[in-house]
């Protein structure tokens, strides 16, 4: 949620931070600025509205080569989307750009006298002038004194006009990772802005300070004692995070998932076993708990959704699904009898992170499933099971859904092993089924011109309903979920025994139903269900296993998933409702990977 990026170095400052930012962009795109070092210590600030291009465009003119500067691209939180509101703000001396927010500014306003000041209604020109108020010519010293000011959250870049050449940066919550290269010091929200310069970054830790010069990162404690860096390595490559021919990212990552699935899968796998040696997760963690508590947020919460359906009947014993910004405040039934797995890719959540840090205040032991490495949810979590989706750039998310299913599937597998609930040839046999799901994504990555021909059904409709029953129902949560966030057509997800409750009332010729029938269990009960709503004029698209025996006339569209294990059904279902949005975005000419009103990695509560 918003993205920051600081460079300063022998380069073009401009050049690089205007990369940055369209790589940063996903992060938020209401609006974007950049602030150059220009000759003579002169300041020289550019913003827009609107989407990176546009700043592109109002950057034209700039001749002078600057090798110093800030950028950023917002998600508005405080204040509307207007060239005032747009960072970098300058307060006197100081240039300041903001991921987060601070939570006092009205307060901070009145203490420091601010009122006459303010050209913006952001907290963060607040947090700009309080840290100006602060400066006597020592920017560390200032930056530490200002935060023992600030409540919320905040990741701060900030130049000074009277130190030319230099960035200092501060976080607490929000995300920020450094480099220095031959090519210069930088630092941003995250690793996608820095990946074309180095493979080597350290995530800036919580509290402290950064101070960039064009050859060196010094990093300090707020008593402003030096500190070492951690230094990682990334691992993965430009390429995962460029279109490479196709037209949108979303669409590029839905056909990544077979390989992610690989990815996450494979090197777990040993003899046929789930096996977590390696991501030092000893079995004690699956064997010393009487209950699991899941936490997300939205996809990912879909994800526990689907992992709980899983569970609970083969554990037997109680896994509850919590929405983490309602987990947070709910004084929640959790102890040191209960596994805690939090659910993230990108690590930073905000809400799922408080919940974390909650879970670990009651005693639980907490796993985390994570795809960021290095991110604060996976470093303050007791285990962390690392996804391998590579970088997600398209805000909706896709291949991060699937991994995190294949990892709770292993964890569930692993639970059943050590708990005895399953013998090991059970395990190798749901090990084996879990594996087949990967063919069965890539034949529905395949059929994808049927899935782009079913959604001129949809289109042009305002509402649409996706109906299931146990784990289909926890998948339909999904679809509808990506249908909305993309294609801007109401969806809701409905247990399909559950509609003729009061729903049902809106059903009528207008609504397309999407129906998922893939668990031999209940599908006689569903196909009762669709008829119902076929009844009233619905008009039915059905996604089923090739081997479901669907009478003629049920559905108007059928789409038939290979047959594989019915608790493995997810992975090419997830497929098809990812194309289904897709599709349905494109055809109504929308901006699929940059949604309206949407960011990628919520760090504002
Ligand atoms: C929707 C989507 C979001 C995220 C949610 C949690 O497509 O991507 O619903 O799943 O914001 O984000 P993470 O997983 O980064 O905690």
């Amino acid at each position: 949620m918003c993205g920051i990026i600081g460079y300063t170095g022998p380069l073009d400052s401009k050049k690089i931070l205007l990369e940055g930012l369209s790589q940063l962009e996903y992060r938020g795109y209401d609006s974007a600025g950049i602030a150059l070092c220009m000759e003579n210590s002169r300041i020289q600030l550019v913003r827009h509205t609107g989407k990176v291009s546009n700043l592109k465009k109002g950057c034209e003119d700039i001749r002078q080569v600057s090798h110093c500067g800030l950028g950023h691209t917002r998600w508005a939180t405080h204040g509307g989307v207007t060239t005032e509101n747009t960072h970098p703000h300058r307060a006197g001396r100081v240039i300041l750009v903001h991921n987060g927010i601070i939570e006092n500014y009205h307060q901070l306003t009145t203490d420091f006298h601010l009122e006459g000041k303010l050209l913006s209604e952001t907290d963060s020109e607040v947090a700009a002038w309080v840290l100006e108020s602060l400066y006597d010519g020592n920017p560390a010293e200032a930056i530490s004194k200002l935060v023992t000011h600030l409540k919320g959250s905040y990741s701060f870049c900030m130049m000074f006009e009277d130190h030319p050449g230099e960035i200092y940066a501060i976080r607490n919550v929000s995300p920020l990772v450094a480099a220095y290269t031959h090519s210069g010091s930088f630092v941003a929200s995250d690793l996608t802005a820095l990946i074309p310069y180095t493979r080597q970054y350290f995530v800036v830790p919580e509290d402290h300070i950064l101070r960039l010069t064009s050859y060196k990162v010094h990093l300090y404690d707020l008593d402003l004692k030096e500190q070492e860096p951690e230094i990682l390595e990334v691992n993965w490559n430009m390429d995962a995070a460029m279109k490479n021919g196709f037209p949108h990212f979303m669409l590029k990552e839905i056909h990544e998932q077979p390989d992610a699935l690989k990815n996450t899968i494979l090197p777990r796998l040993s003899k046929g076993l789930p096996d977590f040696t390696d991501d030092q997760i000893p079995d004690d963690v699956f064997k010393d708990c009487n209950q699991v508590q899941i936490v997300a947020c939205g996809t990912a919460m879909h994800a526990g959704m689907a992992a709980r359906a899983l569970m609970e009947p083969l554990l037997r014993i109680p896994v509850t699904v919590s929405i983490a910004s309602e987990f947070r405040y709910e004084n929640p039934l959790v102890d040191d009898k209960t596994l805690v797995i939090i659910i993230s890719q990108s690590g930073e959540t905000i809400d799922t992170l408080a919940a974390l840090r909650l879970a670990k205040s009651y005693g639980s032991r907490t796993l985390s499933v994570v795809n960021v490495k290095g991110s604060t949810i996976a470093r303050e979590s007791d285990f962390v099971l690392y996804t391998h989706a590579g970088p997600e750039i398209a805000v909706a998310s896709t291949k991060a859904y699937s991994v995190q299913l294949a990892a709770l599937y292993m964890v569930c597998c692993r639970m059943a092993l050590v708990r005895e609930k399953y013998s090991v040839a059970e395990a190798e046999d749901f090990m084996k089924k879990l594996l087949d799901s990967i063919p069965a994504m890539e034949a529905m990555i395949e059929k994808k011109d049927m899935v782009k021909a079913l959604v001129t059904h949809l289109i042009n409709k305002p509402d649409a309903f996706f109906i299931g029953r146990g784990l289909d129902y926890a998948f339909s949560l999904e679809g509808a979920l990506k249908l909305k966030e993309i294609s801007y057509i109401h969806a809701e997800a409905y247990a399909a025994g559950e509609l003729k409750h009061g729903t049902i009332a809106l059903i009528t010729q207008e609504v397309p139903v999407i129906a998922i029938a893939t668990q031999e269990n209940v599908f006689l009960k569903t196909i009762s269900n669709i008829r119902e709503v076929k009844a009233r004029g619905a008009f039915v698209i059905l996604l089923t296993k090739e081997s479901m025996n669907v009478e003629p006339g049920i559905a108007d569209i059928q789409i038939n998933i290979p047959d594989i294990g019915d608790r493995f059904t997810v992975f090419p279902i997830a497929v098809v409702l990812q194309l289904i949005a897709y599709y349905a975005s494109v055809g109504k000419n929308l901006d699929v990977d940059q949604p309206r009103n949407l960011a990628k990695s919520v760090t504002v509560e």
